[in-house]
């Protein structure tokens, strides 16, 4: 994530970090991205910055050639960059994400996708439906392993026979020496390395990419996957 390195408001946000800590350390997490989206339709610059862009190329090249016609679910997809690639493919995309300013947005860029409000930590998933599921930076604004844990058997259970979840997550320097610092807030509470070990009790990597910065995973619980081999377990 680039929310460091973007614009005038992100400089204010730093400088004022120590404040902000403790106020969106008692607001929900849902008013803390509906704070965001409300200061900026785009505060990753996901839509404008290269580095995203190419962070989003190599989910691609993962996902190349499992997507075409097939049903994706997209967990916390912000306001629509990912979204518009996976639309593109001809993919089914559903988008979820917990803030419904996020969600106009993303729903007036990419109107070829359903969209609907839901928060993936607290609220069920349909069972057996979706070919493909995509969860990058999403999951580590917890830190409590049980609920993640809870998250994972729900993601895994709204699989199809055959299905993966491409896993993306930001490497904190906390977790593995190099990486991203935490912002305001203490947000992600966990980085790549401990939620792909809470994924990986239950997963095998079918694929995966590292950079300095993220690490990506295609994942499957099953045998028999809809594309790929099984590389470790
Ligand atoms: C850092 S952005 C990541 C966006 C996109 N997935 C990407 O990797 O470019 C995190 C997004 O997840 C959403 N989000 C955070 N917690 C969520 C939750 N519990 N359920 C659904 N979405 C959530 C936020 O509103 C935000 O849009």
């Amino acid at each position: 994530m680039s929310l460091q390195r973007e614009g005038w408001w992100h400089r204010l946000l730093r400088a004022a970090r120590p404040l902000l800590a403790r106020v969106l350390g008692w607001l929900p997490l849902r008013w803390i991205f509906e704070v965001f989206y409300w200061f900026s339709g785009d505060p990753w610059a996901y839509w404008t910055s290269a580095r995203e862009r190419a962070r989003y190329d190599d989910a691609m090249r993962i996902l190349d050639g499992r997507l075409a016609g097939r049903r994706v679910l997209e967990v916390g997809c912000s306001n629509g960059a990912f979204t518009a690639r996976l639309v593109g493919t001809g993919a089914h995309v559903t988008a979820v994400d917990i803030s419904l300013m996020a969600l106009r947005r993303a729903r007036s860029r990419v109107p070829r996708a359903a969209f609907r409000r839901l928060d993936v930590f607290a609220e069920g998933l349909p069972e057996g439906l979706f070919e493909v599921i995509v969860a990058t930076d999403v999951l580590g604004y917890t830190d409590d392993l049980a609920l993640l844990r809870g998250v994972r058997d729900r993601m895994v259970g709204a699989l199809a026979d055959g299905g993966v979840i491409l896993l993306g997550n930001t490497k904190l320097r906390a977790e593995d020496g190099e990486g991203w610092d935490a912002f305001a807030s203490g947000y992600p509470k966990l980085g790549a390395t401990r939620i792909r070990a809470v994924f990986m009790e239950r997963m095998r990597v079918v694929e995966g990419s590292e950079a300095a910065s993220y690490r990506i995973d295609l994942l499957t619980s099953s045998s028999d996957i809809l594309q790929g081999t099984v590389l470790d377990s």
